[in-house]
């Protein structure tokens, strides 16, 4: 059996060794549809049928294909566009049934290497001189003549001989022949703070230059990271991020051979670090998992003194202080550098590994709003005007920083009040507003379909059944209240996990007569 099932391993690895997802090469933005301008529609190309992967591949082999359109309902259709969502010939809008990939090199507003395959839309130069059209000989005489291959279009930069200063045009000044026109390295254009946990720039390489794996997909490497069960990670196609608290942003690789790896990304400058971060700061008590707790509790639960990051006795571990940079790992006091459940600390007992410092209380302004949605979420009429990603949501009634295309007059049966999330279109993935961030149109809210109900079809493995014991508790997962009505002593799927001299050193939770959940520093052999 054991055989069988290797050789068929074996297999699929063969098969998928060395392969290229066409998809690496699209930016995608969910739930959106580029819509021609009328006397445009004549030039989209649909391909019924066409699964995702295929309608990606024929993209990036046609010269005429620079965005699709892939729609799931009512059917199947791949829809090739000859533009990005950038210019006057089309608009993006949204659409719940359809994504939206638009090749990379047409949409980054920086390149990789002396960016020879940019196709982006600056037409100045580094000195701020308006470029030469390419099709044209004055002021400047060259030899370039625009060809369908190599994207000398209108007067954009461009690098067609690989000059090492990057994209480049000759200019409309008589004086002067050609200029760079300083477009950045991807790996300058959004710097990194701390660990990088909150980059959203557009790097897709690796240091050692191998391509990322796009963070959907699940070969060649299989992963837990997939981008809708980690929303606010922002899990974007297939760029650098840091969703699990590493040193700095990473991916997995395209190479069979190497999991994963860190990318290069330049750091910002420590003044702008500080200031964004010093007014999140709690020291008297915590908010969420307590990651920017900054206090002087230095022991555990049980009053077992902590021992100090810097050190490596009694305990061997990773967190130097200068490795997880601003996670404010100084002398001994609890922290929560790695995302746990609260701040925690290695303990200076050899028996101990690590415990919780659950005597410092939450805040009193942590308490999150617990809301559930029923069905679809299309009566909703809750107060909750955040999204899955944190962000605000803009109002209904205004314009700025979007457009409300669905706002009172259009959905007035909806309640479209305030900023509250609604469902006025009956979306299947529940209720959503307009969102305050320039970059992001829409997005759907911190809000779960409420307990009992049957999961949406497009998330089946999140139907979880346990058996008698250890039931799982909805308000639980919903809000980001750990514990839900617990007092110690009363809580009978909680456990104490002890060494052999009956010393408390973790706690855990029983999910199955079988098993316990407890976080891996417990363990020293993690
Ligand atoms: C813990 O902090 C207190 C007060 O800040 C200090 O007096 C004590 O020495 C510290 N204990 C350890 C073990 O560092
Ligand atoms: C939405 O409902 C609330 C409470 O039911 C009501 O006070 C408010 O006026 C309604 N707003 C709209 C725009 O219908």
């Amino acid at each position: 059996m054991k055989l069988l099932l290797l050789s068929c391993l074996l297999l699929t690895a063969g098969l998928v060794a060395g392969y290229r997802s066409a998809l690496n090469d699209f930016q995608r933005s969910e739930g959106r549809e580029l819509v021609p301008t009328p006397w445009n529609s004549a030039r989209v190309q649909m391909l019924p049928g066409l699964n995702l992967e295929d309608c990606a591949t024929r993209c990036s082999q046609s010269l005429d294909c620079r965005a699709f359109n892939y729609e799931t309902r009512p059917t199947v259709t791949c829809k090739h566009l000859p533009w990005v969502g950038d210019g006057n010939n089309a608009e993006v809008k949204r659409n719940v049934n359809c994504d939206l990939y638009e090749k990379k090199v047409y949409v980054r507003k920086c390149i990789v290497g002396k960016g020879e395959d940019y196709r982006g839309k600056v037409f100045t130069t580094k000195s701020g001189l308006t470029c030469q059209q390419w099709w044209s000989k004055f002021p400047h005489d060259h030899r370039w003549t625009p060809t369908a291959t190599n994207g000398l279009e209108l007067n954009y930069c461009r690098n067609p001989d690989g000059d090492r200063i990057g994209p480049w045009c000759y200019t409309t000044d008589p004086e002067r022949r050609y200029e760079s026109c300083n477009i950045p390295q991807c790996k300058d254009e959004v710097c990194i703070t701390c660990n990088g946990e909150e980059y959203r720039g557009q790097v897709d390489h690796t240091v050692t230059g191998r391509e990322c794996q796009r963070w959907d997909q699940q070969y060649p490497h299989q992963h837990i990271y997939q981008p809708e069960k980690y929303p606010d990670k922002s899990l974007d196609d297939n760029y650098c991020r840091n969703p699990d608290a590493s040193p700095v942003p990473w991916c997995y690789t395209t190479d069979p051979e190497v999991e994963r790896e860190r990318c290069d990304i330049s750091k910002c400058t420590e003044v702008r670090v500080e200031k964004r971060q010093r007014s999140s700061f709690t020291t008297n008590c915590f908010r969420g998992r307590g990651e920017d707790y900054r206090g002087k509790v230095n022991e555990t639960t049980s009053g077992i003194p902590c021992q100090p990051w810097d050190a490596q006795e009694p305990h061997e571990h990773p967190f130097y202080p200068n490795t997880y940079e601003c996670k404010g790992l100084e002398e001994n006091y609890c922290r929560n550098p790695d995302g746990s459940e609260a701040p925690w600390c290695f303990t200076s007992v050899p028996e101990m590994r690590t415990a919780l410092c659950l005597q410092i209380k939450r805040c009193a302004d942590d308490i999150e709003a617990e809301d559930c949605y029923h069905e679809n979420g299309r009566n909703y009429r809750g107060m909750v005007r955040k999204t899955r990603k944190g962000i605000t949501c803009q109002k209904w009634n205004v314009n700025t920083p979007h457009r409300t295309r669905i706002n009172q007059r259009t959905h007035p049966e909806a309640n479209l009040t305030e900023n509250y999330c609604r469902n006025p279109d009956g979306d299947q993935h529940g209720p959503w507003c307009y969102t305050t961030d320039p970059k992001t149109e829409f997005d759907y809210c911190a809000i779960k379909q409420c307990a009992g109900e049957k999961v949406s079809m497009t998330e089946p493995e999140e139907k979880v059944e346990f058996s008698e014991c250890g039931k799982r508790d909805d308000r639980a997962q919903r809000s980001r209240l750990r514990i839900v009505n617990g007092v110690p002593g009363n809580s009978p799927w909680t456990v104490s996990l002890r060494d052999r001299k009956g010393n408390h050193f973790c706690g855990g939770s029983l999910v199955n007569p079988r098993w316990v959940i407890s976080t891996k520093q417990c363990f020293s052999s993690w």
